[in-house]
């Protein structure tokens, strides 16, 4: 059995809601969020600062940030897409910042209208300005495996995104496999890489679940010793701009696939599955995670 400790970053609030059907205001996400930190997650995505004419079910960032009450010592952080995003996250006391860089040039115009390289200028200034304001930082590389515009990514693309990311000041690199065309061998071979180049534990893994490969992804990346994963409650997720993302390894999945293996994650899993239950409900639709039927039929 393995006692190690397992970061899990949940980004329902964010990749979770951002592309579904029925749009949570701002103080039904908050309520969302406010019942994730009782979960004991230690970390969540709560919002985006994007623009609310190309993703509606973000608008509002501002009001989540500036909501938050008692956040328990869970570390709360926000996308922003350029410096726009950057500015206002900055201006509504967010702590912690996330960018987004794409590894293939049609993901980043479609996503954010900018090419490859003026996402990485864009979003090495951000990472360099949110230092200078004592910010953290967390970087993703999307389409770390695969582009649904330019197919397979090669593994030196991602290694020289990550490199420019963490010398303007990222404090974490996630490699995120955005529409979950990776498999447990690529995962491996691409983490044995960068864990080969750079600190294991400034690394992540965010994982689709389109292939039902997300779990059996984590296990590839555990194994190469990493210790931090992005989740989405309930498997919501999908970005908007990645045709054929499905939605994300479910968080509750996730919790208890590594507490039966003997990691400590910290997470409240009864507290979840009240959470999948709540977001069913609020979203009125069923979800993607198989933990909590599970957990029922347990009791
Ligand atoms: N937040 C809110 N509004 C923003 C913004 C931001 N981060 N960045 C730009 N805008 C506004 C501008 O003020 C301008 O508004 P106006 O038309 O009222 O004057 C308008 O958007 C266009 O500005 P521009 O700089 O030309 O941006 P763009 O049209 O190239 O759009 C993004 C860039 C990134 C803002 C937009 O593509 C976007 O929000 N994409 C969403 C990406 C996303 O969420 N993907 C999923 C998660 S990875
Ligand atoms: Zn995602």
């Amino acid at each position: 059995m393995n006692s190690e400790f397992v970061y899990i970053n949940e980004v329902g609030p964010r990749d979770g809601l951002q592309n579904q059907k029925t749009i949570l205001d701002p103080a039904a996400r908050l309520e969302l969020i406010n019942h994730l930190i009782d979960a004991k997650l230690p970390g969540i995505e709560v919002a985006s600062f994007v623009n609310p004419r190309a993703v509606p079910a973000m608008s509002g960032a501002g009001e989540i940030i500036n909501g938050l009450g008692e956040t328990k010592g869970c570390e709360i952080s926000v996308l922003v897409p350029n410096m726009k995003g950057f500015e206002m996250a900055q201006e509504a006391g967010a702590k912690i910042i996330t960018v987004v860089p794409s590894a293939t040039e049609t993901m980043n115009q479609k996503n954010i209208n900018m090419s490859l390289n003026e996402t990485i200028q864009s979003s090495c200034d951000i990472l360099k300005n949110a230092k200078n304001s004592n910010l953290k930082t967390r970087a993703y590389v999307s389409v770390a495996w695969e582009c649904p515009f330019e197919g397979k990514v090669q593994n030196a693309t991602v290694l020289d995104i990550a490199n420019k990311l963490l010398s303007a000041g990222a404090d974490e690199i996630i490699l995120a496999d955005t529409i979950g065309a990776a498999n447990p061998a690529s995962v491996g071979s691409l983490f044995k890489k960068c864990v080969h180049e750079f600190e294991h534990n400034i690394l992540s893994g965010h994982f689709h679940d389109t292939r039902a490969m997300a779990l059996a992804n984590v296990c590839a990346a555990l194994a190469e010793g990493i210790r931090k994963f992005d989740s989405c409650i309930g498997g919501l997720g999908g970005c908007p701009f990645a045709p054929g993302a499905a939605g994300n390894l479910a968080t509750e999945d996730l919790a208890n696939m590594l507490d039966q293996m003997g990691y400590k994650t910290g997470v409240d899993l009864q507290k979840l599955s009240e959470i999948v239950d709540y977001c069913a409900d609020q979203l009125k639709a069923p979800l993607g995670g198989r933990m909590t039927a599970w957990l029922a039929k347990e009791k």
